[in-house]
């Protein structure tokens, strides 16, 4: 289960100011256990791990199982945003960190596509579909976003040339709206299996979904694992206490931020699998929270790696940040450093530890530091790299992220800033209906 320490800040807030926070937080829960706050119509993803559909899972089992049969190898799967990033995180948090280098393939390679606008990017998926047996799988709850929908158009044609067109509609999956959009209508059109993203559940909420479970089921990972883990994170995060670790999370960084004046959130992590994690996190929080002219800007360091590059301004430079630190209890792989003779790397003080040794005082040594610094440390701790550890994660940091933005005084389920973007792309690309913004944003040129 998540642990959250807030130790590591005991010398930034004193108790009373973090009493006065937790129970903030502890109104915020109410605000969302009670289903009356803003945004209360997508609260669906709270109840997905135990209410997760046995057909659902059946169905997709099938997909997999079909595309075993026709030895598909590499699954293209078309999607932006919460779309795209709960799949990406848990495959690379569950895969050998050397899957596509070693020779022995359990499983499909699960690529993404949809997630930029990137002509190259798109060429060389095409490179890469060539010396493969592909399938696609395309997610878009709107249906309209053009990102997947310009990759998904290219993905299409090729597998249809390649495949033909009845083949096609075995090979491409979609998942989009029960009832509208595009992407559902042409799906009905050519016969595609479909699966939902319900309606109440928001992008970057639904990696407990089909958006998330067929990826990460295609790249042949435990998605009951996953599914179990958040089951019991679920359960555990649904008491209202003080104690709680999800109230614990959002009462700290609302005073880190409201009362301390940090303005950005670090998250930091030990193991490269955790990576996508951060990048997950950050449109969890990023959009959940920026809004209204408030938030924590979410950021990411990858440790030890980033110790040598962001590790110097973390330490001593503009004093904006605090860090919320991953903390993997063991390592699941056992490396341990010999001996040398020569010892000319003068590390034999070192022969018989473990490498997660060295990783974990690392770790600990530069928390030391940087709260010397000036940088508060949040510890959000589990025992290991696995599904149903990261299950749980993911739904603590969900269910931490409704509390925490309920806290902060803003909508956590909106994210109306996006449209901007689009508005002014549209305009850019002369996209009939657009001719009067077309028309203003030529003259800004
Ligand atoms: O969190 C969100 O709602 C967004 O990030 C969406 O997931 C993203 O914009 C993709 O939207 P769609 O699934 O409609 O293509």
């Amino acid at each position: 289960m998540i642990k959250v320490d807030v130790k590591g800040c005991a010398s930034f807030v004193d108790a009373k100011q973090y009493d006065a926070y937790v129970k903030k937080a502890l109104d915020a829960f109410d605000v969302l256990e009670s289903e009356k706050g803003a945004g209360n119509d997508f609260l669906g993803w709270k109840h997905l791990p135990s209410e997760v559909p046995a057909s659902m899972l059946a169905d997709i089992d099938g997909i997999c199982k079909d595309w075993k049969a026709r030895g598909v190898d590499l699954v293209i799967a078309i999607g932006i945003g919460g779309s795209y990033l709960g799949a990406k995180c848990v495959i690379e948090a569950l895969s050998h960190n050397f899957a596509k280098q070693l020779a022995k393939k359990d499983a499909p390679e699960v690529v993404f596509a949809g997630n930029n606008l990137s002509e190259e990017y798109l060429a060389e998926l095409m490179d890469l579909s060539e010396e493969r047996n592909v399938a696609c799988i395309v997610i878009s709850k709107s249906g309209t976003t053009t990102e997947p929908a310009v990759a998904f158009r290219i993905v299409k044609q090729y597998i249809e040339d390649r495949y033909g067109k009845a083949e096609a509609a075995v090979r491409i999956v979609a998942i989009t709206d029960a009832k509208k959009g595009a992407l559902k209508t042409l799906s009905t059109q050519e016969g595609y299996k479909t699966f939902v993203v319900p309606d109440n559940v928001g992008g970057r909420f639904s990696v407990l979904t089909p958006v998330g479970l067929l990826p990460i089921a295609a790249a042949g990972l435990d998605v009951k694992g996953l599914l179990e883990g958040a089951k019991e994170a679920e359960k555990a995060l649904a008491v209202k206490s003080a104690d709680n670790p999800a109230v614990v999370y959002a009462a700290m960084r609302n005073l880190l931020h409201s009362g301390c004046g940090k303005s950005v959130e670090i998250l930091v992590n030990y193991n490269p699998k955790l990576t996508y994690v951060a990048e997950w996190w950050k449109q969890l929080y990023g959009e959940s929270e920026g809004k209204d002219g408030k938030g924590i800007y979410p950021a990411s360091v990858n440790n030890t790696a980033d110790l040598h590059s962001m590790g110097q301004f973390i330490q001593e430079g503009s004093r904006l940040m605090f860090e919320t630190v991953l903390h993997v209890e063991k390592a699941r792989r056992s490396v341990v450093i010999g001996s040398d003779p020569q010892n000319l790397d003068q590390l034999n003080f070192l022969s018989g530890k473990h490498v997660e040794h060295c990783n974990h005082m690392a770790e600990l040594g530069t928390r030391l530091a940087h709260i010397d610094g000036g940088v508060p440390q949040i510890e959000v701790a589990f025992e290991q790299v696995d599904a149903r550890n990261l299950g749980a994660l993911l739904y603590f940091f969900e269910f931490a992220c409704g509390i925490s933005a309920y806290a902060l005084g803003v909508n956590p389920f909106n994210q109306p800033g996006v449209e901007a973007y689009k508005k002014n792309m549209f305009a850019l690309l002369e996209k009939p209906g657009y001719e009067e913004a077309t028309k203003a944003i030529k003259e800004r040129l």
